[in-house]
């Protein structure tokens, strides 16, 4: 190694955490790329390419239609919005006929409307697409341009670099950005590049310098898609699932619901299993013409207030049955969780029998919540059936039925989660 990367790597050793208090829950938003990828043909095109147009565009749906309200408040440019040179003092710069206005025009558009605006970089010598990359010499100004502009997110790919330039890009943009002074939550796709596992990933180094990281591929707009990742995601819960919390998060990739891939059930799938996995709830698909069926499903409460649980303890699939059904559990607030029972099957709705007991509830009594009602007086041993649609889900949220003899502590407790689960509506809301 020459002196350069000598020099490099003590710094990094000095690297402190991105610790600003960004992201305490999973982010949610908007991007770009699964939808739009890298359509820059805006001659016969113009609703579809990227250009600030679009960005504006969903800023406003999201505030308009009852996004923004419900937590969806990052707007994110991925890939292919940069101009392929970059300007006379060496800075990143958009394209100039798709990006009149600039980058630092739109963050004042999006900033104006109450969201906040996400950019896109590449650590290499090119982005996925072509697209000027940001070399370990460029790290320190790319993170000044972003925050110049006002930007408030980073997504930080990894196309065209080996591992030993990703093991100082990451941790030095981490710490350019942390230098700006502007709070920057950081998404960093450095797993996905070198297997997503121990020992090629360091998670806790990870969780130091990044608030959210991609650890698999990209998501497509199929079912398939959704199962891979799904059964990735599971088979690996041991290694993954115990790095996300508060602040830290695994990233899943984007939620594809509204777009042409996934039947109604299959939507709901990816809603609940995202929930579960306390992922980024930050859906790529055109919010400009989103059918109604989509659109519930995104801005359903029950799956948001899961997702967005405050002590951000990732799920874990429990069980998977010889009749290819799975169980998936996460632990909650004040002593609720959820259960995702989700079929894997392709025939009819699928009558599966069980008991909390069976899925390791602790004895006692509890309340279930789904699509709407309420079951009281469930106890542990209290069997129970379920009918899951093909590849569809039944999702329930689940608590301790308050008894007489409940102190006040944990009765206080007990109504603070009805709160916060029903916060917008009281009672008014289904679970998926
Ligand atoms: C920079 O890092 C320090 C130490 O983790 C943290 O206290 C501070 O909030 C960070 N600032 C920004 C702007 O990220
Ligand atoms: C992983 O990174 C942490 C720093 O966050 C370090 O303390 C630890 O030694 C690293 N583990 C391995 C196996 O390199
Ligand atoms: C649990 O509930 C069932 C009815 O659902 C009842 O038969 C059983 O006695 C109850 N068991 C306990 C321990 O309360």
């Amino acid at each position: 190694m020459g002196p350069l990367v000598t020099l490099l790597i003590g710094l990094v050793s000095l690297t402190v955490a991105l610790d600003n208090g960004l992201l305490k829950t999973p982010p949610m938003g908007w991007m770009a790329w699964e939808r739009f990828r890298c359509d820059i043909d805006c001659k016969d095109d113009p609703e579809n390419c990227i250009r600030e147009e679009l960005f504006r565009d969903m800023a406003n749906r999201l505030v308009e239609d009852g996004w923004k309200e419900l937590g969806y408040e990052y707007v994110i440019i991925d890939d292919c919005w940069m101009s392929m040179q970059r300007d006379n003092q060496g800075r990143l710069q958009p394209d100039a006929s798709r990006f009149p206005g600039g980058i630092a025009k739109l963050a004042e558009y999006v900033h104006d409307r109450g969201l906040k605006l996400g950019i896109y970089a590449d650590m290499g010598t090119q982005t996925c697409m072509g697209f000027p990359g940001t070399t370990l010499d460029k790290i320190e100004i790319d993170a000044q341009t972003f925050a110049s502009w006002g930007v408030d997110y980073l997504k930080f790919d990894g196309c065209n670099s080996n591992p030993v330039e990703q093991m100082l890009g990451y941790p030095l943009m981490s710490k350019a950005l942390n230098a700006t002074g502007r709070p920057i939550a950081y998404s960093c796709s450095w797993p996905a590049y070198v297997g997503g596992l121990p020992p090629n990933v360091n998670y806790s180094l990870l969780a130091d310098i990044c608030h959210l990281w991609r650890n698999y591929n990209d998501i497509q707009d199929s079912w398939d898609s959704v199962q891979n990742i799904i059964e990735w995601f599971s088979q690996n819960q041991d290694e993954l699932q115990p790095t996300a919390g508060p602040g830290r998060w695994n990233d899943p990739d984007m939620l594809i619901i509204g777009n042409f891939g996934l039947s109604l059930e299959q939507a709901r799938s990816q809603m609940a299993l995202w929930a579960i996995m306390a992922a980024p709830l930050i859906m790529s698909n055109n919010l400009r013409n989103l059918d109604n069926s989509a659109r519930a499903i995104l801005q359903n409460k029950a799956a948001i207030g899961i997702n967005q649980d405050p002590m951000g303890i990732q799920g874990r699939r429990l069980l998977q049955e010889t009749s290819h059904i799975e169980v998936y559990w996460r632990p909650l607030s004040y002593s609720a969780s959820a259960l995702v029972f989700l079929s894997r099957r392709t025939d009819m709705p699928f009558l599966y029998h069980t008991s909390l007991a069976k899925l390791h509830y602790d004895a006692g009594n509890y309340e279930v919540f789904f699509t709407g009602k309420t079951v009281a007086g469930l106890n542990a041993s209290t069997e129970f059936t379920v009918s899951i649609n093909p590849s569809g889900v039944v999702m329930w949220y689940i608590y301790p039925e308050p008894s007489k003899q409940t102190d006040t502590l944990d009765h206080q407790h007990y109504k603070a989660s009805r709160f916060s689960f029903h916060k917008a509506k009281p009672g008014r809301h289904a679970v998926l």
